[in-house]
């Protein structure tokens, strides 16, 4: 009845405004805009030419700085446009900021800083100056993450370079010298030498070993590994790969048997920040940002039980956590899925709604349609139920079904996978403003945008999700 009532509010505001909700459009002017935007913040006037400022923000917050991770992210996306573009001479302006945050990146490496020297830990530093210069006050250091992303998407570039006879500009990348001169080869030997060390997450809170950053430690590896035997170094692709399978023992610690989510930090420091329950949506961004490309090297694929699992838990607490989840229904009557943060308990600028979080999730649904086509099978379970009846609208399944194509509900599970993808998508228009500039959070009773103005992860995020989406919606409409 609440339900059919709010149906009945929000459908007549709709028509008596005679508004169509037309996602589609919002969607393409999301995209142009998050790419206008997200350049803005690469290479602003008066810093070198590769660095990316993580928001124009200069105080409160004081987020006008070179975070390894951040510009780790949102150049993992130009990767991505340097691959599709088919124009050459915009090909060529890709490949040539690449190569510049390349540059920029290990010149930063060979900055002494607070976490050391070169080769002596220095490449565990989080943020530098937008000069370049090193940050020289107290902060959350080191942050192992950072240098292990830097070295996953700058090894994707290489990788691609490769395919395409590139291979001067990859073996400047990766140059297999002992001690190494490039960016990639300094980052995996650094993540090797470190990653049984604490470190400090992502959210540069809490010291302890993490599932994200020991995750990327090991994209890293693998990664790092492929790249070293395609340039004839397999002697050191060996040792990385042992590294990897080490990682995974301590990795597979945060699936204990009776867990029923991914835990988020082990050894933990004693600090005042606690993620309640130790469950924290850096997990699924762990996943979605490593997924394996391309061997099936996967310890957890984004369609793992215990992703999904997790990723259910959250949504559940999320929902009853921020007021502007009891808002189901958008200005058009259609269904939202709810707001994210990064994890109960958060406490920074209130604890709020952070876009980045909310796009991962959409990115998560879209991705999940894809993946179960592709297997054309799945097999429910006492831990992915719980995702998918939370995601698809009435969906009858049972522990230790196995539905396969030819079911009904497979369908009903595809197309309401995506659904899902638009429904968080949804959530995001609903809060966001006309200018389509997203601060990092969003205000967990109001809505109401706030903290740094145009975070770049922000841009980056919704390029990722708007790209599984366009990726999932040719796959979707192809049954
Ligand atoms: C505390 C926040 O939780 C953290 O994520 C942030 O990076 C630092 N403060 C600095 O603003
Ligand atoms: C705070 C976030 O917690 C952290 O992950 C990020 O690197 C910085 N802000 C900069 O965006």
């Amino acid at each position: 009845m609440k339900l059919l009532l709010a149906v009945f509010t929000t459908l007549s505001v709709f028509s008596s405004l005679g508004r169509s909700s037309n996602l589609e459009e919002w969607a393409k002017t999301l995209e142009q805009k998050s790419l206008e935007l997200m350049f803005q913040n690469i290479s602003p006037p008066g810093s070198p030419s590769g660095l990316v400022v993580a928001s124009p923000s200069r105080i409160d917050p004081e987020y006008y700085y070179h975070w390894v991770r951040d510009s780790a992210l949102v150049m993992d996306v130009i990767v991505t446009l340097y691959e599709r573009e088919t124009d050459s001479k915009k090909k060529q302006e890709f490949f040539d900021l690449l190569m510049d945050f390349a540059n920029l990146s290990r010149a930063i490496q060979l900055t002494p800083n607070l976490s050391g020297g070169p080769g002596d830990g220095g490449d565990g530093e989080p943020k530098f100056n937008p000069d370049g210069s090193p940050y020289m006050k107290d902060w959350g250091r080191p942050q192992n993450d950072g240098p292990a992303s830097r070295a996953v998407t700058l090894t994707r570039f290489a990788l691609k370079l490769i395919k395409e006879g590139k291979w001067d500009a990859a073996r400047k990348l990766y140059d297999g010298k002992s001690p190494s001169e490039s960016v990639i080869m300094v980052d995996v030997e650094y993540t090797l030498r470190h990653w049984q060390n604490t470190s400090v997450d992502l959210w540069e809170e809490v010291r302890g070993h993490h599932f994200y950053t020991r995750f990327v430690q090991r994209k890293a590896l693998i990664d790092g590994a492929r790249l070293a035997d395609l340039l004839g170094d397999g002697t050191n692709a060996d040792i990385y790969r042992k590294g990897a399978a080490a990682l995974d023992i301590e990795i597979k610690k945060h699936l204990p048997s009776d867990a029923k989510y991914i835990l988020a930090t082990l050894d933990e420091a004693p600090n005042k920040k606690g993620k309640i329950g130790n469950l924290d949506v850096a997990a699924i961004l762990a996943v979605l940002y490593n997924d394996a490309t391309e061997e099936s090297e996967t310890l957890l694929g984004i369609d793992h039980e215990m992703v999904l699992a997790t990723a259910a838990t959250l949504i559940r607490q999320f929902k009853k956590e921020y007021k502007i989840n009891s808002i189901e229904y958008d200005h058009f009557g259609e269904k939202m899925q709810v707001a994210l943060g990064r994890y109960l308990g958060d406490q920074y600028y209130g604890g709020n709604h952070w876009f980045l979080v909310t796009a991962a999730f959409a990115e998560l649904c879209h991705r999940n349609a894809i993946k179960i086509q592709q297997k054309k099978r799945v097999e429910i379970t006492a831990l992915n139920k719980d995702f998918y009846e939370l995601i698809v609208d009435n969906l009858h399944i049972n522990v230790g079904d196995a539905i396969t194509e030819n079911d009904v509900r497979f369908q009903q599970m595809v197309s309401g996978l995506y659904e899902g993808g638009e429904r968080f998508l949804r959530r995001i228009r609903y809060h966001a403003k006309d200018d389509f500039e997203f601060h990092e959070q969003s205000h967990r009773d109001t809505g109401f945008q706030l903290s740094a103005e145009n975070l770049t992860w922000n841009c980056a995020a919704h390029l990722r999700l708007l790209d599984a989406r366009t990726a999932a919606s040719s796959t979707v409409s192809a049954h």
